[in-house]
């Protein structure tokens, strides 16, 4: 089972590195969890920084208002991020739940790379708010607009658009700037691409 969440990693200065990435898990009711499978692409800045630190940290969440700025590129400020004890990551304060990762192996055979973790602490911050349609479908937007550039501008369109039925009828206000928030994205994607909209 894939669970969707956000990873911080350490950027080569220190700083942390926010991306949206699933969690292959071996079995997601063991608990505590033990192993977790990454799959970052190797282009990708968090796949440069866990061959360089080893370690990640993954956090389950409910925010996607947060998981939609950080997909489009858009999370200045940075969220509060803290360290704990015998975590070498940073931890996003405001995540329900988050597990530290250290790398066990990497496999860069294929251009998404598989990255297999232990965990090595996991911490409890809050509550998960439970199911939504309209977090749902932000994320579902949100793996959309990270696949601009591999996807038709009208395939990705008429997938939002049956998205934003969900929107409609089941947001709360976070949900529906996080939905504006990657239409718009994709939109100035598809505009400044040679053949989009835009002169
Ligand atoms: C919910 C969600 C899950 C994602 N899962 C992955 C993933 O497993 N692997 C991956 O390479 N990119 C994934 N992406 C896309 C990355 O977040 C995106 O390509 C990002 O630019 C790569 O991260 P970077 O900031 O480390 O370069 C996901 C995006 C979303 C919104």
């Amino acid at each position: 089972m894939i669970l969707e969440g956000l990873v911080t990693t350490a950027n080569a200065d220190g700083r942390p590195h926010l991306a949206p990435m699933g969690a292959v898990l071996e079995n997601e009711s063991s608990e505590p969890l033990q192993r977790v499978l990454l799959r970052p692409y190797q282009t990708s800045t968090t796949f440069a920084n866990l061959k360089r630190t080893g370690q990640a940290v993954f956090h389950v969440t409910d925010d996607v208002l947060l998981l939609a700025r950080v997909a489009v590129g858009k999370v200045d400020p940075l969220p509060t991020v803290r360290r704990s004890q015998g975590v070498e990551g940073w931890i996003l304060e405001d995540a329900c739940r988050w597990h530290a990762l250290r790398v066990a192996t990497i496999d860069a055979s294929q251009p998404r790379a598989e990255v297999q973790t232990d965990v090595v602490a996991s911490g409890r911050n809050r509550d998960f708010f439970g199911f939504n349609r309209a977090k749902h479908a932000v994320l579902e937007a949100a793996i959309l607009a990270t696949r601009v550039n591999l996807l038709p501008f009208d395939e990705i369109r008429g997938q939002l658009d049956r998205l934003a039925v969900l929107v409609e009828k089941t947001a709360g206000p976070r949900e529906r700037e996080a939905f504006e928030l990657l239409e718009q994205f994709v939109q100035q994607s598809h505009d400044g691409r040679p053949g989009g909209a835009a002169p």
